[in-house]
């Protein structure tokens, strides 16, 4: 014997909540539609990284930004970027050529000191004192309209520091 209670036909009522129900079904993929929609528009619009900023170029900044015979720290491309009195600039690499210890500057001493076993180096990365076997790395330089671009894409091994190294305005 079958039960037939549950097979009445719609009522009023049953026949409003399923209304309602797929009118909600339906703003909700609504809804859902139009955030996806301002989602690609949003992403669609908004700029794109430089591909020489991609391609690991930093933007130091203007010439005129640097004093001559400082040192300017970029920890994010892990250099620093040294003027030199004649108003050339290197980028040298933080990284001790001993064992790789970050090397920081001793603005007091002129020097680069390096924590772990004291080698020490001068502004234009050149090693002062053992046991840093080479100078620092570097990375290139380009001056590009008064701006100061480096290259941490690239990292020059050098044994001492070369006139040809500087980059000029
Ligand atoms: S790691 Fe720098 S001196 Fe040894």
């Amino acid at each position: 014997m079958v039960d037939r209670r549950d097979e009445r036909p719609p009522t009023e009522e049953t026949g409003t909540s399923r209304r309602s129900f797929l009118s909600r079904l339906w703003l909700g993929l609504g809804g859902l539609a139009l955030a996806e929609y301002v989602w690609l528009m949003v992403e669609f619009l908004r700029p794109r990284p430089d591909p020489a900023e991609a391609a690991g170029v930093l933007v130091a900044g203007p010439v005129e930004q640097f004093e001559l015979d400082s040192v300017t720290a970029f920890p994010a491309g892990r250099f620093y970027l040294t003027r030199l009195a004649d108003g050339g600039f290197l980028a040298v690499s933080r990284e001790c050529t001993h064992l790789g210890c970050t090397v920081p500057w001793m603005a007091d001493e002129g020097r680069f000191v390096c924590p772990c076993h004291s080698s020490a180096y001068d502004i234009r990365g050149d090693v002062l004192s053992p046991p840093a076997p080479r100078a620092l790395d570097i990375h290139p330089v380009r001056i590009e309209n008064g701006i100061v671009k480096v290259d941490t894409g690239r990292t020059l091994k050098r044994r001492y520091f070369e006139a040809s190294q500087v980059a000029r305005a």
